[in-house]
């Protein structure tokens, strides 16, 4: 488990994409294999771009996501339309795990991507939201109980239907890094990363045993001295 504060956005985007390339060279030469989730949201597209700028072995790589939208691939709110914005064509080689978020049937989109997950991801990258959430696991979610790998959620940040991946597949992931800026985030990570929270309350003390990377800002609320480079 590590805090790093960084003095900008940027360079906690160029550290993420640093380490995320590091993931991906160790577990393709051990394995000739990397499973990734992608986390959503706004936060990780400068990641994506300067993960984009590094020669990697893409075409060892699958690429899976913490958390969907329901709504269609080209939608605007699509994590994987602002993912693949990001990372194509660099990563066009990768084998990409897209959740089906245009299917009115989600409880069986849900299933589906639960069933064709690997037994461990190799890695999941994730945000937090203001209230403490990550992926689409909202402060008191029943997802947060669910015993399935993915669940369909109606959350509390727009657009309100997704499905996410759930606890059991945070649990089994070797690694997790969290990426964190801007003072609204300060809360929900300090809440986090405190030695007494709940996952009930703050889902994202799930990846509290992960790697964060933080701005100035986003770390403002935290009571311990963080590295900073
Ligand atoms: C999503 C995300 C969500 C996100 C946080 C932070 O699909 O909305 O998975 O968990 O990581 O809400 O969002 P921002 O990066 O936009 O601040």
């Amino acid at each position: 488990m590590s805090v790093t504060v960084l003095a900008s956005p940027a360079a906690v985007a160029e550290a993420a994409a640093a380490r995320l390339a590091g993931w991906i060279r160790a577990d393709v030469a051990a394995r000739q294999r990397c499973d990734l989730a992608l986390a959503g949201g706004s936060t990780p597209a400068a990641a994506y771009r300067a993960l984009a700028a590094i020669a990697l072995p893409w075409g060892a790589v699958h690429l899976w996501y913490g958390d969907e939208r329901c709504v269609p691939p080209d939608h605007p709110d699509s994590n994987h339309r602002m993912a693949t914005a990001a990372l194509l064509p660099a990563a066009a080689a990768a084998t990409w795990h897209r959740v089906r978020g245009e299917d009115p049937d989600r409880l069986s989109a849900a299933a589906d991507y639960a069933a064709a997950l690997p037994a461990a991801l190799d890695g999941m990258l994730l945000g937090v939201g203001p209230d403490g959430h990550t992926a689409s696991l909202f402060p008191g979610s029943p997802a947060l109980e669910a015993q399935g790998r993915a669940a369909v959620v109606f959350g509390d940040k727009p657009p309100p239907w997704r499905i996410s991946l759930t606890p059991p597949v945070f649990y089994a992931a070797r690694r997790l890094l969290v990426l964190a800026t801007g003072r609204e985030k300060a809360a929900g990570v300090a809440a986090a990363l405190a030695p007494q929270a709940r996952i009930a309350s703050t889902p994202a003390a799930l990846a509290a045993r992960g790697d964060w990377l933080l701005d100035t800002a986003a770390a403002a609320d935290l009571p311990i001295s963080a590295s900073l480079y």
